[in-house]
């Protein structure tokens, strides 16, 4: 019977196939000792000579790393350790014997190099382990949202104007219809379904062509929009913070193990928990300076910002009240201040920053007409978004996290390049 290495405890004693790939072999005397892994999991297979057919064991002395493979056995308890597993092999069928040379050794390989070989380092223990909880983050989002009233409603990736700002956009022709770009964020479509559905969340690839080289930057990164209609400011934040909270919690329960791999200390995202911190932009400029950063009352943080602040507080801190002008066309001014936008970034503790960028939209038909204008973006374009506050326009409001800086900051890795399978930054494209 066919079974996973995650369920070996269900079949002690019992006869099993398990099919997956060699990642270590030691050999001493009479016995070979194969670590396989499947996916799910990995297991020790016991090949004790004198007890196999002699071709078992010529089978067993020429298995390299990363050969395929499928091990038929009996399943035993570990004579030491509890919860462990091992396989006393009987039968080993070999789908491909790979060449003895893996790239990828035990020993330390710089990035580059790492990156190069992309398609084989996802393979190992730590990189699997981060994708499993990339997976926990975007099952919890969709169970968050669904159960809050949002549905999912898919925006498009090609799209013909800008949604943040026309520095960083892709372009591509378009037939007979002129350029389009690679879409930054759903956004604006968000806003045209929330008077269709009420409230809303795309989950999608986004493009940035930004020029910046950090380790918080990527090419092509995940973003989940959410947008709902007769949401204010303050609501906003508060569905953030529960959404946020929600996601942590679920990667606690469900991969402690993976936690284990990344030898991730799970001790500060127990911490995460309603209320998060909130400054005004204003005071975190004044904190900031306080620290030793030279930033101004009338521009955005830094990425040296984000992580000094980001460092100092044990849960994320949402920085509101930017000033409109560092910020985009659609966001609505706060009344008590009109240079200033109803917005929130909000920062991941730890050093890790800017997680999710949200604010209050300009709701009404004159004021964004004006905005588009003072932006210099074209008003053709915008037609259709304009119409929006033509028809039933209403207050609402909306964010948009990228999830390879939530996986980041989860994981607790130093770089968004190891958040996503396959990483697209300023240099690289391959593989
Ligand atoms: O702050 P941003 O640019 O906001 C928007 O695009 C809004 N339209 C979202 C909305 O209100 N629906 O991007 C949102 C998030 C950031 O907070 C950050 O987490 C991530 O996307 N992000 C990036 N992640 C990786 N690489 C990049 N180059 C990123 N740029 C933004
Ligand atoms: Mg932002």
């Amino acid at each position: 019977m066919n079974i996973f290495i995650k369920d070996a405890a269900r079949h002690i004693g019992s006869d099993v196939v398990i099919r997956g790939w060699m990642f270590n072999k030691r050999s001493s005397g009479k016995i070979h000792f194969l670590e396989m892994r499947d996916g799910t999991g990995t297991i020790q297979g016991i090949v004790f000579v004198p007890n196999v057919k002699p071709e078992v064991a010529e089978k067993a002395a020429k298995l390299t790393i990363e050969s395929s493979i499928a091990l038929t056995g009996t399943i035993t308890k570990h004579p030491k350790l509890t919860d462990t597993y091992e396989l006393q092999v009987k039968d080993i069928q070999i789908y491909n014997l790979a060449p003895d040379n893996y790239p990828i050794g035990k020993k330390e390989h710089g990035p580059d190099f790492l990156l190069e070989h992309r398609h084989l380092w996802l393979r190992s223990a730590k990189q699997a382990a981060i994708q499993r909880i990339r997976n926990t983050i975007i099952n919890a989002t969709y169970e968050y949202l669904n159960a809050h009233g949002f549905i999912k409603i898919d925006s498009p990736i090609l799209t013909p104007a800008a949604c943040e700002g026309t520095t960083e956009l892709f372009e591509i022709k378009y037939f007979d219809e002129g350029n389009a770009y690679l879409t930054q964020s759903g956004q604006l479509y968000l806003e045209a379904a929330i008077a269709s559905v009420g409230r809303c969340f795309d989950f999608g690839p986004v493009f940035r062509a930004e020029k910046s080289k950090t380790r918080r930057h990527l090419t092509e990164f995940w973003m989940m929009d959410a947008e709902a209609a007769f949401v204010e400011h303050e609501e906003n934040l508060k569905i953030q913070e529960e959404l946020i909270t929600y996601i942590v919690e679920k990667c606690l329960e469900r991969n402690t193990e993976d936690f284990k791999t990344l030898e991730r200390d799970t001790a500060p995202l127990k911490k995460i928990k309603p209320p998060f911190y909130r400054k005004m932009h204003a005071e975190a400029v004044k904190e900031l300076r306080e620290m030793g950063s030279d930033i101004t009352e009338d521009i955005d943080l830094g990425g040296d910002d984000e992580t000094m602040l980001s460092q100092k507080y044990d849960k994320p801190i949402f920085v509101e009240k930017y000033p409109a002008k560092v910020k985009a066309f659609y966001m609505k001014r706060d009344p008590e201040d009109e240079t200033r936008a109803l917005c929130a970034d909000l920062l991941a503790p730890e050093g890790y920053g800017e997680i999710i960028g949200g604010s209050q939209r300009e709701d009404d038909y004159e004021t964004l007409l004006k905005r588009i204008h003072e932006h210099k973006l074209p008003e053709e374009a915008f037609k259709w978004y304009l119409d929006l506050r033509k028809y039933g326009s209403v207050p609402h409001s909306g964010f948009g996290y990228g999830l390879e800086r939530i996986v980041t900051w989860i994981c607790g890795l130093h770089h968004v390049r190891e958040s996503i399978p396959f990483p697209l930054t300023l240099n690289r494209i391959y593989p």
